[in-house]
């Protein structure tokens, strides 16, 4: 079996628990909360356009988003650094890139993304994926656009289900000259922004 049929099995399987286990629990917390298969197709896309080789990823929950950042961008040698603050949630991930074959990948940090946002080198990320707090995207924006390289991709999921929830922070990026904007109708709502190359 290649790597590519063990990937897709991998996430069929995710796709399945994902939407069983989410209908079967209320609590936030004990949610996967999972990108549909059509945002993964997107995101896949736009890393093998761009030629992303640097992806952060702010929200892991249990890697199946990641498993599909990782595997563009693998084509690419690239890497994915993935945030998470949910103990068992890493953990899953950890389980869930490890059977992928994607462990060299894919860096894997338990911790809060505005902590490791702060700590991210200046344009050190060509391609950013977010799918995290929401009520935190307005604060992180002065540090994801610090942190997002010139000519960089930043995708927001959730932007159609979610709008009122991140109104001012998506139009803070679309008052900025520097970003040209869309939001397309896959999965939830991607808002995708491209910065200015430098
Ligand atoms: C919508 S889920 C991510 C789903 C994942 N991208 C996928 O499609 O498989 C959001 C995740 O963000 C995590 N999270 C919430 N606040 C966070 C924070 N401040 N820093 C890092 N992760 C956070 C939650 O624990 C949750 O697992």
């Amino acid at each position: 079996m290649t790597s590519k049929d063990t990937i897709e099995i991998l996430l069929g399987e995710l796709e399945a628990f994902g939407i069983a286990n989410d209908a079967a629990n209320t609590e936030r917390g004990s949610r996967m909360l999972n990108i549909t298969r059509d945002t993964g197709e997107l995101l896949a896309v736009l890393i093998q356009a761009r030629g992303a080789r640097k992806v952060l990823e702010i929200g892991t929950s249990n890697g199946y988003s990641t498993l599909w950042l990782a595997r563009a961008v693998q084509a690419l040698q690239g890497t994915v650094v993935t945030v998470e603050l949910a103990g068992d949630k890493f953990a899953m991930a950890q389980a869930n890139i490890g059977r992928a074959g994607l462990a060299a990948v894919v860096e894997q940090k338990l911790a809060d993304a505005g902590q490791v946002l702060r700590d991210a080198p200046d344009g050190g990320h060509d391609f950013i994926f977010l799918d995290s707090a929401r009520s935190q995207y307005e604060a992180w924006w002065p540090q994801l656009d610090r942190v997002l390289a010139a000519g960089g991709v930043l995708v927001v999921d959730n932007a159609s289900s979610h709008y009122g929830e991140m109104a001012a922070f998506l139009d803070s990026i679309r008052a900025d000259a520097r970003y040209t904007s869309c939001l397309v109708p896959v999965g939830k709502g991607e808002f995708i922004a491209v910065k200015a190359p430098g």
